[in-house]
């Protein structure tokens, strides 16, 4: 889970860059949940340092020594206020966030964001029984559209996690050691209809992959992990959002906004060299399902699905959904969290359809865009 390409927690390979010093630095600040807090110190000294060399110029003094020392000092307070809100927990006691009943299936989906900083307490017995029942019911097979099984284990544990910070409740994706590509879809369309659904009880969630300890997930799951037999493609934390997040958070918080335009994620032809125009007749009656889309998370936020419509007889009758990028498990994690938004988006507005796989489709695309599956309309 430690790149894209999410290699099995029983099968760690090395990069050459793994064994270097530096290297083990940032990874013991990272694992200790101390690297969050490394940005906005170095600002601040940077801020000191620039400061001095305004003194030894000594020309402009308001500008090179006043201005840096003010921002040092803003940053170093921040620091501090971070330091004992988050990491050691001093502040009141904080609201529990409000359920979103009355949000319809779109507004709802929108209103999901990575939650990265969770309020310490646990879930209620309530929502952990809804959680580990939606977990149950989304993943059985009957439900799933390949085969091979997967499961979303209940975990509350302390799990080793990057940039998220008081996690202590997760959802495990497990699916069989042997690579499936259905299976990794399956996890990213049951566990998406589990996000959705504790967005609407008003629960926090944060999918998290390369974020995730590989060991410290296997240490935790004890007998409920089998490195011979289960591969853990990624978990997903689950609590009650604080307001208190380090700076850097704050700041990663806004890369949620940046989405491509529908233009770059839909097209009307396989290669996807010919864009979509949402505002087309055609397209009028899916509402807002393609935003629904766009909005959907995928790791690093790098939006590796596209979809390419089929219009027959003046409507659209099929969605075919491909990958962008070579990666095998977070792109088809990303392109199966699409799926479920699709899928819930119509339902929603009362247009049937079913998920199958068009063989002849693959052959069409030896590159990419990778052809994966389709949406077809029910007749
Ligand atoms: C498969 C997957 C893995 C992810 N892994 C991490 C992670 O390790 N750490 C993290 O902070 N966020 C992780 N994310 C969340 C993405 O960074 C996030 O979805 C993206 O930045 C868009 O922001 P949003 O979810 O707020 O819309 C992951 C998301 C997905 C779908």
């Amino acid at each position: 889970m430690s790149d894209d390409l999410a290699r099995p927690l029983s099968k760690p390979h090395e990069a050459w860059f793994e064994n270097t010093w530096w290297w083990r630095i940032k990874v013991r600040l990272q694992w200790s949940g101390w690297l969050q807090y490394i940005p906005n110190l170095t600002a601040a000294v940077l801020m000191l340092l620039l400061a001095g060399i305004g003194g030894l110029i000594g020309v402009w003094s308001w500008l090179l020594v006043g201005l840096p020392l003010c921002l040092a000092a803003l940053l170093f307070a921040n620091l501090i206020f971070d330091i004992a809100t988050v990491r050691f927990g001093l502040h009141p006691e904080e609201a529990l966030p409000k359920p979103l009943p009355d949000l319809d299936a779109f507004d709802l989906m929108r209103a999901r964001v990575s939650c990265r900083s969770f309020q310490n307490r646990d879930l209620s017995d309530e929502h952990r029984e809804m959680l580990k029942e939606l977990a149950h019911t989304y993943s059985r097979q009957e439900n799933c559209i390949g085969s091979h099984p997967i499961r979303l284990e209940y975990l509350a544990a302390p799990l080793t996690v990057w940039p998220v910070v008081r996690a202590n409740e997760f959802l495990v994706a497990v699916a069989e050691r042997d690579y499936h590509e259905e299976a990794v879809m399956d996890i990213g369309r049951c566990l998406q209809k589990v996000v959705i659904e504790a967005t609407r009880m008003g629960l926090g969630t944060c999918w998290i992959g390369p974020g995730a300890d590989p060991s410290s997930i296997a240490k935790h799951m004890g007998t409920r992990f089998d490195p011979a037999r289960d591969h853990v493609i990624c978990v997903c934390a689950i609590g009650y959002a604080s307001w208190y997040k380090p700076l850097l958070l704050r700041v990663a918080a806004r890369s949620h906004k940046l989405r491509k335009a529908l233009g770059e994620l839909f097209y009307t032809d396989l290669d996807c060299s010919e864009s979509m125009d949402p505002k087309a007749e055609v397209y009028a009656e899916f509402g807002r399902c393609f935003e629904a889309c766009r909005w959907s998370p995928s790791s690093f936020n790098a939006q590796t699905t596209r979809a390419v419509t089929v219009i027959e007889e003046g409507r659209l009758v099929r969605m075919d959904f491909c990958v962008a990028t070579k990666s095998r498990y977070y792109a088809i994690v990303a392109l199966g969290i699409w799926l479920a938004n699709w899928e819930y988006g119509c339902d929603t507005l009362g247009i049937g359809g079913n998920m199958t796989t068009i063989s002849t489709l693959d052959d069409q695309r030896p590159d990419l865009p990778r052809y994966v599956i389709s949406w077809q309309r029910d007749t």
